[in-house]
């Protein structure tokens, strides 16, 4: 299966400076608990701002996309994500960053889509058409909406 999981405020405000626009420690328990033991992919600037005293996210398993020649010790790269994609036989979990979202996100089975009903400052924005995906789960915790997409097959 494939899966992707992010965040997109009420502006649909995505990023910033490279950075996530926002610190919401649930969401990211949230994130945490999705994609804990699983492999994540994404893209090479995303890669970069997730690195915590030079290591990847812990306890998951990184792949990065890029179409540099950007390498990262014991990380895997590729430079077609779509080929990637592909041949995976196994969970695939895409977690940005927007070029990367935008590419793959028509192809998944599940979209997990944090919707932050509130304003930040930021830099990117994110418009998806969801039309060929329906609802199937919201959770609600003050002005976090944890919602499950499904693609209408
Ligand atoms: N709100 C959220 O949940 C969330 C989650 C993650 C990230 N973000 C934010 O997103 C922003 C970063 O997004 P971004 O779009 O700048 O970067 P990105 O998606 O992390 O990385 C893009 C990389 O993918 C490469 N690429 C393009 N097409 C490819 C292909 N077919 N196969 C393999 N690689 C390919 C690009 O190469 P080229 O440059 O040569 O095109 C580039 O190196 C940051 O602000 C970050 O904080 C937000």
């Amino acid at each position: 299966m494939l899966y992707a999981i992010f965040a997109i405020d009420r502006n649909n405000l995505f990023g910033n400076k490279g950075k996530l626009p926002w610190h919401y420690s649930e969401d990211l328990k949230y994130f945490k608990e999705k994609t804990l033991n699983k492999t994540i992919i994404m893209g090479e600037e995303t890669f970069k701002s997730v690195l915590r005293n030079d290591k990847p996210l812990p306890n998951r398993t990184s792949v990065i996309a890029t179409l540099t020649d950007y390498t990262f010790k014991d990380v895997e790269v590729t430079h077609d994500i779509f080929g990637y994609i592909k041949q995976s036989k196994e969970d695939l979990y895409i977690i940005g960053g927007k070029s990367i979202i935008e590419l793959t996100y028509r192809l998944c089975d599940i979209l997990y889509i944090t919707y932050i009903d509130n304003d930040h400052e930021g830099d990117t924005y994110l418009n998806l058409d969801l039309s060929n995906f329906e609802l199937v789960d919201e959770k609600v915790s003050g002005i976090l909406h944890f919602r499950t997409y499904k693609k209408i097959k």
